[in-house]
């Protein structure tokens, strides 16, 4: 089955619209937009449409994502119950091919996580969702990489398949595949053990990679620098990390001058006490500057200062300088929410070759070169 074949059915679709929201408004709408080709798609076929996703890690209502969708799509109605059998109800009223008096065409349902099942990937909850539709579209690339039941369950009890985002996410990020001397991976954000793999197989394949944020000061303890009071990743032993064949090389970079929580400029060879490191220093931006210069493909996925206390600036400087008449690179990938929301505050998305709606699906596709949520509903 292929989407754009799915004609006159009633359609189940999982998108991912987690998107970050302040005050009750969205803050950046790129997956929101992301997903408008898939329902339009599926509305000029005349199918009904059942529009499903997460938003946040528990239990927050994706009524502000209702009110966005619904600008675009008006009469987009917004089942807030999560009582399984009024929802049938609804949709059954709503949907129904044969009801002829029900201009309704569109209907979303509440935050998945709201339900039990959802993330314990429950058979039950995954046939309660298969039941309300006639056909399954999983175009959720974001959330691709977790096991929960709208991700990789339903599709079993429903004709299934990936929707445009997902072949679009796929040939998108094809070149994270083609690794070698000439790739430079520039990765930040927090969990350094989550993403040892990862960077293990870049190096092993001859890439380059610079790690910065939180994770960077990992590596630092492991090479015995001072970090102070900065964050580093608990989960992981520095020694270990110390030992670690792949790190050995000469194609590992982490920073070497930084800005610290006093907006001190300081660098690795100081000893920090009190102080923590918060954003990258002028000397490390020249030194990415210089290896971008020197790679064909540059991959950036997450931030590489203290970005929820707004110290963006590091980050921003190496994107709009990728975005820039001065970067030569052939192809320029940026993918993570952070990044995203940076990406778009700047209005330099034109100017990459592709960005992702993924974060951690993007780093597990990177790693792994498929998705379970891809493999599921394929
Ligand atoms: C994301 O933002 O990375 C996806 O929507 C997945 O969200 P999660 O990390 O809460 O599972």
């Amino acid at each position: 089955m292929k989407y754009n074949n799915i004609k006159n059915k009633v359609v189940l679709v999982r998108l991912d619209l987690n998107v970050p929201i302040e005050n009750g408004k969205i803050v950046d709408d790129y997956r929101v937009i992301s997903t408008y080709q898939t329902i339009d798609t599926l509305l000029k076929n005349k199918n009904k449409i059942i529009i499903t996703s997460h938003l946040g890690e528990d239990g927050e209502s994706l009524e502000p994502v209702h009110k966005y969708l619904n600008k675009k799509y008006k009469d987009l109605l917004f089942i807030k119950s999560t009582d399984q059998k009024e929802i049938k109800l609804i949709v059954n009223d709503k949907l129904s091919l044969i009801n002829k008096k029900s201009k309704t065409n569109l209907i979303m349902l509440e935050n998945l996580r709201c339900f039990e099942g959802e993330k314990l990937n429950s058979a039950a909850f995954a046939k309660f969702l298969a039941s309300l539709a006639d056909v399954y579209v999983y175009d959720a690339f974001a959330v691709a990489h977790r096991k929960h039941a709208s991700v990789v369950s339903v599709a079993r009890y429903l004709p299934h398949c990936v929707g445009p985002l997902i072949t679009n996410e796929l040939k998108g990020l094809a070149p994270t595949q083609k690794i070698n001397n000439k790739t430079l991976f520039i990765l930040g954000g927090a969990k350094i053990s989550t993403k040892l793999p990862l960077i293990d197989k870049y190096l092993e394949k001859g890439a380059t990679v610079f790690v910065g944020g939180a994770m960077a000061h990992n590596i630092m303890l492991s090479q015995g620098i001072s970090i102070g009071a900065s964050l580093y990743d608990k989960d992981i032993n520095n020694k270990t990390l110390a030992k670690k064949a792949a790190f050995k090389t000469n194609r590992l970079y982490i920073p070497y001058d930084y800005i610290t929580s006093q907006n001190k400029i300081g660098n690795t060879s100081q000893k920090l006490t009190n102080q923590a490191i918060y954003d990258l220093g002028p000397e490390t931006f020249s030194m990415i500057k210089k290896l971008i210069e020197a790679h064909k493909t540059i991959i950036v996925n997450g931030p590489l200062g203290l970005y929820e206390k707004g110290y963006d600036k590091g980050s921003v400087a190496i994107l709009r300088y990728l975005a820039s008449d001065k970067c030569k690179a052939k192809t320029i990938i940026a993918g993570g929410g952070d990044t995203v929301t940076l990406i778009e505050k700047v209005k330099l998305n034109k100017r990459f070759t592709f960005v992702s709606t993924g974060g951690g699906a993007m780093l597990y596709y990177m790693e792994k070169g498929e998705l379970p949520g891809i493999v599921a509903n394929k």
